[in-house]
């Protein structure tokens, strides 16, 4: 029996109220790009006519405006999960109009395993190809697709065919046992493959093939400027430093690199400096200037969970598979975040805080304790298993008006316990081996912007009893409540 080609509409009329729905991709690379819109389109149709009509949404991270958005403005979402970066999405979530919960992302295959959310009733998968017996070959990414596919009760399949058939064995597909039956992950170094080239599912679930052509909705990055191309030589030249004094094995180790303008200057320092030499990556998302690292010779090798690049570079790649296919590998999101992996590969992983506190705490979420920015992403499964983790950001934000250095992060994401090292275009601050009061000294001497220094310093000053963590409670989110008050932390006074 061959499996039908069906229109978008056709597609989502199976799915129904209260249904919750598993997407394929990682950030918009694999997606689904028509789907999302004609659920949006049966849930503005229902509304009009009284009727409920809301779906919760597992996705592997942050998807295009064809997804997370249409459905947000359709108000067609119960509840999203996990990591976020679209605006009416982050809107509706800050205005109590949308249930929000934020996983790590190694965890949340397992989660939805375990039956932590409920039933699958739909899974979208983005492919490339599928065959009458039921062989997916995804796209640019895979995100939760094996999970969603073996877990739903009916899956969609949005066919792409912007993504040529030549992909197959880009991607190293498999689900982790679950306990008490797991075993090891047998990924020994970021080449090694553990799993197969497609998913295979029974046929007999695939509702229908709807055919696309769509690009993945990839913007470029803001061009590097003064700050974040000075935050990322302070990052190359530590770890150059740090392999000079044989604080890094001389092989060098695979590196992990977060999202974002930050993220991306870091890599383009890491290629530039002289005193690294070429390394792996075992990273989550594959951005533009690791394909540019590549090309140059700076990165041997890259395992990661997707392709997020530009559709330009992402032609670029396809056109050149015999070059990038032996050099690159797509996995799952509990293989390329697995924090068992993590570990044994000894990851320098190098992710952006949006807020730290001086003594090493890092929010990464949070505008000021109560905005959910994106998520927690991925930093989490990397941070706390890293053999070394990094955190970068500016020493300011808002054109100097936010100080990301405050006494105590008024959201916690990563602890003191799994932050190494934080570095800004002021310079970097290395806390491994040092107390809470010596960490502050550091990261004040080092990260900290001169306009915040000393009130930094005034405040470790306010609690002179010898305390171990030296917090003066009254007072200790009083930059924050400045800003909330005149626009600006540098009004900050020390007094209740
Ligand atoms: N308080 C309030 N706002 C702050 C802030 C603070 N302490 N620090 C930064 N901001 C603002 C910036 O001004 C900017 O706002 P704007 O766009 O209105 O100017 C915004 O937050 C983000 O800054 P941006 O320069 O765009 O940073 P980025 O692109 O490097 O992203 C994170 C930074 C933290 C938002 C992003 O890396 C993230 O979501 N991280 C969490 C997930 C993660 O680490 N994933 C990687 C694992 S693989």
């Amino acid at each position: 029996m061959s499996i039908k080609i069906i229109s978008a509409q056709e597609a989502a009329s199976h799915v129904k109220h209260d249904f919750n729905v598993a997407f394929s991709g990682f950030t918009p690379a694999g997606s689904p790009k028509v789907v999302a819109g004609a659920i949006a389109e049966i849930a503005k149709a229902e509304h009009a006519k009284g009727n409920p009509f809301k779906v919760g949404v597992l996705t592997g991270a942050s998807t295009g405006d064809t997804l997370d958005g249409v459905l947000t403005r359709a108000e067609a979402v119960k509840f999203r999960t996990p990591y976020q970066s679209n605006k009416d999405l982050r809107n509706s979530m800050n205005t109590g109009k949308i249930h929000y919960f934020d996983r790590h992302l190694s965890s949340l295959p397992q989660d939805m395993r375990y039956g932590f959310f409920g039933d699958i009733d739909v899974a979208v998968i983005e492919a490339a190809d599928v065959t009458d017996e039921g062989e997916i070959l995804l796209t640019s990414a895979v995100g939760i697709a094996p999970t969603a596919a073996s877990l739903a009760k009916k899956i969609i399949i949005e066919r792409n065919s912007s993504h040529p058939k030549e992909i197959r064995g880009l991607h190293d597909l498999l689900e982790l046992q679950d306990p008490p039956y797991r075993k090891d992950v047998g990924i020994c170094c970021p080449e090694e493959r553990i799993g197969e080239p497609v998913l295979k599912v029974d046929p007999a679930k695939i509702i229908g093939i709807v055919e696309t052509t769509s690009n993945d909705e990839i913007g470029g990055f803001t061009p590097v400027d003064e700050t974040t191309a000075k935050i990322g030589d302070n990052v190359a030249n530590f770890l150059a430093e740090q392999l000079k004094k044989g604080l890094i094995p001389k092989e060098f180790l695979p590196i992990q690199s977060g999202v974002g303008n930050v993220a991306n200057a870091v890599l383009g320092s890491l290629g530039a400096n002289p005193d690294i030499p070429p390394f792996k990556m075992y990273t989550e998302v594959i951005q533009d200037a690791v394909i540019d690292l590549m090309k140059a010779g700076h990165c041997t090798f890259v395992s990661g969970c997707s392709m997020t690049v530009t559709p330009e570079v992402l032609r670029g790649i396809y056109s050149d598979l015999d070059f990038f296919k032996p050099r690159m590998v797509l996995r799952p999101q509990e293989i390329s975040n697995n924090p068992e992996i993590v570990r044994r590969l000894g990851l320098i992983t190098i992710n952006t805080a949006l807020e730290a506190d001086i003594f090493g705490n890092v929010n990464s979420t949070h505008v000021l304790g109560t905005k959910m920015m994106n998520g927690i992403g991925g930093s989490g499964d990397f941070t706390r298993n890293a053999y070394l983790s990094i955190f970068t950001c500016p020493s300011v934000a808002k054109g100097g008006k936010i100080s990301p250095f405050v006494p105590m992060v008024s959201h916690q994401d990563h602890s003191e316990h799994s932050v190494d090292i934080l570095i800004t275009e002021q310079g970097v601050a290395d806390l491994r081996g040092k107390s809470p009061i010596q960490r502050a000294e550091t990261i004040i001497e080092n990260c900290v912007h001169p306009d915040y220094k000393q009130m930094l310093r005034d405040y470790l000053a306010l609690n002179d009893k010898g305390l171990h963590t030296p917090h003066t409670l009254g007072v200790v989110f009083n930059m924050h409540e400045e800003f909330l008050k005149s626009g600006d932390m540098r009004n900050t006074k020390w007094e209740r």
